[in-house]
Order: structure tokens, then sequence, then C-alpha cells
């Protein structure tokens, strides 16, 4: 496991925490998936269906936050916006790399010292601000 879901910030409105919460799962997932892969337990072809599952949540997850923002005319819209894109240019890159080389280990290292942290740190500052502001205008 890569973080117990206990361990996720919590911010202002219930949909966007049990977004979080879904997200956290099946990282938790791809990244178990990844260590029995390495061990001989499961195949690449599981890594691969753990890894696409994933990346169509974090796209999932962007775009719904983008939807209520642009609503609801959040004014730091562009800059929470900036901070999605540049975590789905990495997917995308780090997609692109797996589908070459088929090395698990690019796609660990990425979600352990560069997805988590970032995500952890934008849940505290981008999404707060964002939910705390949203929860004038909707109620979970
Ligand atoms: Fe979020
Ligand atoms: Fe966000």
């Amino acid at each position: 496991m890569l973080l117990d879901i206990s361990q996720i910030p919590q911010v202002a409105l219930e949909r966007m925490n049990k977004v979080h919460e879904e997200e956290i799962k099946l990282l938790n997932e791809l990244y178990s998936t990844i260590d029995e892969c390495l061990k001989g337990e499961k195949s690449l072809e599981d890594v691969d269906k753990a890894f696409r599952a994933f990346y169509e949540d974090v796209k999932q997850h962007f775009s719904s936050e983008q939807e209520m923002m642009e609503k609801y005319n959040f004014f730091a819209y562009p800059m929470h916006r900036g901070e999605h894109d540049m975590v789905l240019a990495q997917l995308e890159n780090l997609k692109r790399r797996w589908e070459k080389d088929r090395n698990p280990e690019l796609i660990k290292a990425y979600v352990e010292k560069e997805f988590l942290p970032w995500l952890m740190n934008h849940i505290q500052t981008m999404d707060t601000v964002t939910a705390h502001f949203l929860s004038h205008f909707i109620k979970d």
C-alpha cells in the first residue's frame, strides 16, 4: 500500500473527498500490482490494466473539478487548471515510456516520488481553497 486512505487531507466538499478516496484506492491497487509483478506473481498486462484504470480516473478527477470551477467562476481557475495540465502531461509522457519499455519500475518511481507528493500538496493547497469557495454554492 502506498497510502492509507485515512491519510488523505479532507476538503470542504464531500464529493471531492470521495473522488480523492477513489483515486488513492486505484493508486494503491496499481502500486501493489507492480510489486506483485516484480515478484513474478502478476503479469505486465495486469500492470497495464491497473495503470490505465488509474490514468482514466485522474483525468475524470481533474475534469470534474474543472467543470465546477468554470460553472461558479472560481477566481483561481487558470492556476488550478495549470497544475492539473502539468500532471496530465507528465502522465501522458509516462504512458508513452511505459508502452515503449514496459518497465514497471518507471511507473512505481513516478507514483512514489512525483505523483503522490504532488497530490498531497495539491489537495492541501489548490483543492482546499477551491472546495471552500465552491461550498458556498454547492451543498452536498
Ligand atoms: Fe482534487
Ligand atoms: Fe485539483
